[in-house]
């Protein structure tokens, strides 16, 4: 890891923010350039004038410092929202450090702010390898986290794999997305689990506006700045019809695309088509589309025996959590090494009759080739995270090892003050609406 600082993370500057400009002692980091720094506080200042909930929650944190004193280890996309979220943590009093959930994903003008300007001990530089993508995990439990923020579980299995001497330090932690809280339950299930864990995904105010509007619309963003191609006319095929699918498959069909549905489960099967969607197998499915976005958190959705049928031109991209939904392994075996970058983020595998095209090495596309979900949507996300951290903050003690959900009342409170910011009154029931709904003797 070059450039690394390695201060104890109580010697380090973790107060400063904007106004304090570039303070004298940085604290741990390993990130890309430090001069990108100002480029990125300009990028994260405007993510946050979208992200209204999230600052109310900061300003609040900041007088009462709800999390003081705790150490959070972070292991999220280093994106400018989730820059705020550190920005809300370390205003409520936590020491944070925060590596990538994804080597792709990493805004390396993100990760120098943090650093130079908001002193946020931050480890990630895009395009970082396995070893060094590792090492930064490695770096954040060396904080000796008393909190987890997770984002597709990798943070919590370094945790309970090679680093359980930390474990009994941790008090709890918060996981983002499907993929790290299925992972987690099955680690709960298996006994394994050591500290509880709120599943974040599980807030109604975070899967039906991030998994769906967020990954929808930025999925889209992706694979039009990746390829410019373009979408009226073309045949997606969307594999997975669940919160992430749905939203994928809407905008698509929003641009003009026929799509069509790829999916192992009878039932959102079946509310594809009655959305209006063509449903079919993969296979027929390799045979008809033009574009096809995996989005199942499963793995080997489209192999060799699709890669076969897809015509030449054919457009892979994923959307899901890990980069495991292509069997890229087979894909490069069948082109022979015929292989090449043909513009930023489009990989050419040359399979001799034909050529076939991935987005972004099979990583999700929306972070890789554009920029994520918009911060107006990850506002909701992170006021999740944030009042889950407060949460697990103050009744750990009370808490089993397994996994949570979100409280009720948070995930309404996140609802009512993202209305309130958009200036959208709406109505309360009537007391007489009140008793009706609430009563078994009132009839027809
Ligand atoms: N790109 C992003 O920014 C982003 C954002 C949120 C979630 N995610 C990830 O997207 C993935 C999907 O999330 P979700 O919230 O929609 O999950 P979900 O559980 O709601 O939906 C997944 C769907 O995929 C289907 N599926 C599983 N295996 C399949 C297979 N072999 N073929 C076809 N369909 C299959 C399931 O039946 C289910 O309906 C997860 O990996 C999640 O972590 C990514």
């Amino acid at each position: 890891m070059t450039g690394t600082r390695t201060q104890p993370v109580d010697q380090q500057t973790t107060s400063g923010d904007a106004a304090q400009g570039q303070t004298a002692t940085l604290p741990a980091h390993d990130v890309a350039d430090l001069d990108l720094a100002a480029e990125g506080v300009r990028r994260i200042e405007w993510a946050e004038r979208e992200m209204p909930v999230l600052r109310i929650i900061r300003q609040r944190f900041e007088r009462e410092r709800p999390l003081d004193g705790l150490r959070i280890g972070a292991c999220l996309h280093v994106t400018t929202e989730t820059a705020n979220l550190m920005r809300t943590l370390a205003a409520g009093g936590a020491h944070v450090a925060l590596c990538a959930s994804n080597p792709l994903s990493t805004r390396d003008d993100v990760a120098a702010a943090l650093v130079a300007q908001y002193g946020i001990s931050t480890f990630a530089r895009r395009g970082a390898d396995r070893d060094t993508y590792y090492a930064h995990i490695g770096a954040v439990v060396d904080i000796r986290p008393q909190l987890t923020m997770d984002d597709g579980c990798d943070l919590v299995s370094m945790l309970h794999r090679t680093r359980r001497e930390e474990l009994a330090g941790v008090l709890a932690g918060t996981e983002e997305t499907t993929t790290g809280v299925i992972r987690l339950r099955a680690m709960a299930v298996d006994g394994a689990l050591e500290f509880p864990v709120v599943a974040v995904n599980a807030a109604r105010t975070k899967h039906l506006f991030d998994n769906r509007y967020g990954t929808g619309q930025s999925t889209v963003d992706g694979i039009l700045r990746a390829t410019n191609i373009l979408l009226a006319g073309r045949k997606v095929v969307v594999a997975g019809y669940g919160w992430v699918g749905r939203g994928i498959a809407s905008r698509f069909r929003g641009m003009g695309s026929l799509v069509a549905i790829v999916e192992v489960d009878p039932i959102p099967a079946l509310e594809a088509l009655m959305d209006g969607y063509q449903v079919m197998s993969s296979l027929e499915a390799a045979d008809w589309g033009d574009v096809f976005v995996t989005a199942t958190g499963n793995l080997n959705i489209f192999r060799a025996e699709h890669f076969r049928r897809m015509h030449d031109g054919a457009i892979l991209a994923n959307s899901g959590h890990f980069d495991a939904e292509l069997e890229l392994g087979a894909l490069r075996e069948m082109c022979g090494g015929r292989l090449r970058e043909v513009r930023r983020d489009v990989q050419e595998y040359d399979l001799g009759d034909r050529r076939l095209y991935v987005l972004g090495e099979g990583r999700l596309v929306n972070l890789a080739a554009a920029e994520g979900h918009p911060a107006s949507v990850m506002d909701m996300s992170f006021a999740n995270q944030a009042l889950a951290a407060e949460y697990v903050a103050g009744h750990h003690a009370e808490l089993e090892p397994r996994v949570y959900p979100v409280p009720a009342e948070i995930d309404r409170e996140v609802a009512r003050l993202k209305l309130e910011a958009l200036g959208v009154t709406i109505d309360t029931m009537t007391p007489e609406q009140e008793r009706y709904a609430t009563s078994w003797q009132e009839g027809t």
